[in-house]
């Protein structure tokens, strides 16, 4: 029956940790995915999230949770990215859903636009955006186009093209914005511009869905990097916004994540939940519990919240010991040609490295280095054992 069916690509990134896990170099390094890892190179457990274990053993059935996730992780998750203080929050007008981390808050949020959203069924990415963008929209049944967003000459934004590409876009098309740390490029907006980009978007009508998975991890600070959706929300927007718990819980494989959207009131928001459960319901029926009752524990205990808080700007400081590390070996120690200071002005868990498809492809096969097609490196598969060993590989493709 299935003799038609052709051989898919392997997948932009996931692809790259099975070719990993294939090499038997015992140098090899994975900067594939955007995972966390130690310095010694290994999965890191936050201990917060560790303590939540501890609290939980033995003491929690394993019955289904409600359709839209559990209650406590939920309303504390949405808190955590909208602020205490949000006005739709505190009036009850954010319909929430528990999703199978960021990648199911976006399935939710497209197949929710798709089915609801009456002016338009086209999204704009950025350009470049996260690999799974694309897939995830069509999938949802809405076409997808892009706007300019990174500029190769400057290795930085390209707030011109952004600008005037957002201007050309048809009145409700949906926009999508990286909410911090954007993917792969780790270039953000600074907060002035996402000012005027708050503006620009209500003039012309779009409506701004935010992806925000990496929230702690562009600046260290958990509130500081939810300015942009904060503000637009401040601003009369009502926006969709999609959380992750992988990266700043280092809850990869649990799948804890949020799907919400800000609407104009109590009654409204009932309605839009009603229908955010009868499209989960058929997808998963339910989400799964135990990584949501972990990421509850932590945000609702305030002496937990706290300590967690100091675990994600710890991650965040070795990501940037690590640029720091990088930049040097490469510009002070190699002399690698071009201008490398963009691995330091660069945000986040990635560095847009810049190298060609066919240097990635040299790094592969020779040297065991393993990174995505388009030249970007997770900084945090970096360490102090393996940076200098990274440094040279890049340094003799570079070379050729
Ligand atoms: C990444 O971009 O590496 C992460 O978002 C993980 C993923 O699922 O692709």
């Amino acid at each position: 029956v299935w003799s038609t069916v052709p051989q898919g690509p392997p997948d932009p990134i996931l692809g790259v940790t099975e070719a990993f896990k294939a090499d038997t170099n015992p140098r090899k390094i994975n900067l594939g995915v955007g995972a966390y890892r130690d310095e010694n190179g290994k999965p890191y457990i936050l201990p917060s999230v560790q303590e939540a274990e501890n609290r939980l053993h033995g003491q929690v059935d394993k019955e289904y949770l409600p359709i839209t996730g559990l209650p406590s992780f939920t309303s504390a998750a949405a808190k955590l990215a909208y602020g205490a203080d949000c006005a739709p929050l505190k009036e009850g007008s954010i319909a929430v859903t528990q999703s199978i981390s960021g990648t199911g808050a976006l399935r939710i949020g497209g197949a929710f636009l798709s089915r609801f959203y009456p002016t338009s069924k086209v999204v704009y990415l950025p350009s470049p955006s996260w690999g799974n963008h694309t897939p995830i929209f069509r999938d949802s049944a809405l076409e997808v186009k892009t706007y300019r967003y990174f500029d190769k000459s400057t290795v930085g934004l390209d707030w011109a093209g952004m600008i005037q590409d957002i201007k050309e876009m048809p009145t409700g098309a949906i926009v999508l914005l990286h909410a911090c740390a954007h993917n792969p490029t780790g270039v953000d907006p600074t907060k002035e511009q996402w000012e005027e980009l708050s503006g620009l978007i209500k003039e012309k009508g779009l409506f701004p869905f935010f992806d925000m998975a990496y929230q702690g991890f562009a600046s260290g600070d958990i509130a500081g990097d939810a300015f942009a959706p904060r503000h637009f929300v401040s601003q009369g927007h009502q926006i969709a916004l999609c959380q992750s718990f992988a990266k700043n819980m280092g809850l990869y494989g649990e799948r804890v994540g949020l799907f919400s959207l800000v609407t104009a009131s109590p009654e409204e928001k009932a309605r839009v939940e009603s229908q955010l459960k009868i499209l989960v319901r058929p997808m998963y029926s339910n989400p799964p519990v135990h990584g949501a009752r972990l990421a509850g524990t932590i945000l609702n205990d305030p002496a937990l919240y706290a300590q967690w808080e100091g675990e994600v700007k710890g991650m965040a400081s070795r990501i940037i010991s690590m640029r720091e590390a990088l930049y040097t070996l490469l510009t002070n120690t190699y002399h690698t040609p071009g201008n490398w200071s963009h691995i330091t002005s660069q945000i986040g868990m990635f560095s847009f490295t810049g190298l060609t498809q066919a240097q990635t492809e040299v790094l592969a096969s020779k040297r065991s280095v393993y990174m995505t097609k388009d030249g970007r490196i997770s900084m945090a598969g970096l360490n102090g054992g393996n940076v200098e060993y990274f440094a040279k590989s890049v340094d003799g493709a570079v070379k050729g």
